[in-house]
């Protein structure tokens, strides 16, 4: 089994940007962490960070036929990506969202996710956590070897 981990914008300064919310860890080390897990779990897994909504609405369409699940933590576009939202809904391969605060504790605009919809399901408020069970949520629900 393939997994792809897909982070949106500002990802990539996790451990340092606003800290209080979002933590110490840098996206580095949960990619580390993932891929240890994925190691013992037995499968592949590939990362694609990006800053740009068309470069993540490229890689999904990109991982049909390649990858059997997708965890997606598609930052701010999540409140408002109708376009990112088609393409999850277009490419058949079932995608978890992740967020790493609990966006339904938090502003107004946060609290509506335009992309979960179409998702298989959402891990919200754990931390890194949140990205750890949803691949194994993907391992046991996805790979077909159950
Ligand atoms: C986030 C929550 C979003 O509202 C925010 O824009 C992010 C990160 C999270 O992981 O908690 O960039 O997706």
């Amino acid at each position: 089994m393939r997994v792809l981990v897909m982070h949106g914008p500002n990802l990539n300064l996790l451990g340092q940007r606003e800290r209080d919310i979002y933590g110490e860890t840098t996206l580095e080390e949960i990619n580390q962490r993932l891929t240890l897990l994925a190691r013992q779990y037995g499968v592949e897994i590939d990362f694609f960070q990006s800053n740009h909504e068309g470069d993540l609405i490229d890689k999904l369409h990109q991982a049909r036929g390649h990858f059997e699940a997708v965890i997606l933590n598609p930052g701010a576009l999540t409140h408002y990506s109708l376009a990112l939202r088609d393409a999850i809904a277009a490419v058949n391969i079932p995608v978890i969202e992740v967020h790493l605060s609990n966006i339904h504790a938090r502003e107004k605009f946060r609290q509506r996710s335009v992309t979960a919809p179409v998702c298989v399901g959402q891990i919200s408020g754990l931390g890194p956590y949140s990205y750890y069970l949803a691949l194994r949520a993907a391992v046991e629900l996805f790979s077909g070897e159950q």
